[in-house]
């Protein structure tokens, strides 16, 4: 109704101007200011499980996968696990290789979708250690799990999922950084500062929103285009692969995301003045290459929007059109970066006269094959 929506003409948008508080309730009592402590009971009552673990698997489906593939970045990076990320309908049918030795983490907002419910079962057959990261409190995935992890952003009615991708995000950034105390594979200085940084979110998620205006009149010069790329790397490709899902999920505009430097094995051969790219250019540790990335678009007359550092000067002058969001440690920045792509892919869509909360042929959660 009406009245739910808060004021705003959709859900979507509601939910996307939620972020901050989703994102303060999602750390709230895990997370200390001073950067020094991380907690998730979860995590903490199955240390052995997790200690004891090979391998992390991530089965999802949809947004869920894409969170789940820089939960793959944040384990490697931070405890030195290999992760390997699996859409769960594919993983079910394939007779993969599971073993006791093996944790399995079905992300899923609503806990009710079915391929994901089925891969975990699948593993827990097999003697995997199942946990779930979860939205909907008491929902299928969390019951059949044997321990988990709520994102606590509240309930989500848009059938395109924004606040729920980054508390999945957030939750992941707080397990990788448990795990790697616990596993001594994070160095005090690199726990604290990124823990810092994560109770800061709720904070920098707002300013990044003060970019409402800004991202609004940009959707209208591209609102006409039939096609997008949206390019990223390490962290921030898969923040490029959920940009063009959500263009693609309520714009009807195909989209494509892809890895920034892959792209010249294919992708560059679509590139004209017809086709505007999104870059997401962070100043990280591939800024330098991510910047060439751009100048090979720009010579092939591609027409650039590039999301940048604040202050960022040289992504900038190559680009377009420029987004500039607040500097935050590299792994969490696709929480920040995400953000506006989710504001750009709304109002696109409502420039196209779209239904943004119920986009045709999808549904909020597929309980059936
Ligand atoms: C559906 C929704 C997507 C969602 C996916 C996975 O396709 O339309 O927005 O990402 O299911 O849903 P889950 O609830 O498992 O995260």
């Amino acid at each position: 109704s009406e009245l739910e929506k808060g004021g705003y003409p959709h859900f979507m948008l509601k939910e996307i101007f939620e972020q901050p508080r989703t994102l303060r309730d999602c750390i709230r009592g895990r997370v200390s200011a001073d950067g020094k402590h991380v907690v998730l009971s979860g995590v903490l009552d199955n240390k052995e499980r997790f200690l004891d673990a090979h391998r992390i698997l991530i089965v999802a489906c949809g947004t869920s996968w894409h969170a789940a593939l820089i939960g793959k970045h944040l384990f490697e990076d931070m405890c030195r696990i290999p992760v390997e990320v699996e859409y769960a309908s594919e993983f079910r049918y394939r007779n993969p290789v599971v073993s006791d030795k093996d944790v399995l983490i079905a992300m899923s907002q609503s806990g009710e979708t079915a391929d994901t419910l089925a891969a975990l079962e699948l593993a827990k057959e097999q003697g995997a250690f199942v946990f779930g990261i979860c939205n909907v409190i008491g929902s299928s995935i969390p019951r059949a799990t044997d321990s988990g992890c709520y994102i606590h952003v509240g309930p989500e009615i848009g059938v395109a999922s924004t606040k729920a991708f980054t508390g999945q995000v957030t939750v992941l950034a707080m397990m990788a950084l448990m795990l790697g105390r616990m596993k001594g594979t994070i160095a005090d200085e690199a726990f604290e500062r990124v823990t810092r940084d994560l109770h800061r979110l709720p904070e920098l998620l707002q300013e990044v929103l003060e970019l409402d205006t800004r991202v609004k009149d940009l959707s209208k010069i591209f609102t006409y285009a039939k096609n997008f790329l949206y390019l990223g790397r390490g962290y921030n490709y898969p923040a490029a692969l959920e940009g063009a899902l959500k263009l693609k999920e309520i714009s009807y505009i195909h989209a494509e995301g892809c890895p920034a430097a892959e792209m010249k094995h294919g992708t560059i051969a679509l590139i004209d003045d017809d086709m505007p790219t999104v870059v997401i250019a962070p100043r990280d540790k591939i800024y330098d290459k991510t910047v060439s990335n751009i100048q090979q678009i720009k010579a092939r007359n591609g027409r650039i929007i590039a999301l940048v550092t604040r202050g960022d000067e040289v992504a900038a002058k190559i680009a377009d059109y420029v987004i500039e969001i607040p500097e935050v440690c590299e792994c969490l920045s696709p929480i920040l970066t995400s953000v506006p792509l989710q504001l750009l892919a709304y109002y696109v869509a409502v420039n196209k006269g779209r239904n943004v909360d119920q986009p045709r042929n999808l549904a909020k959660s597929v309980t059936v094959e």
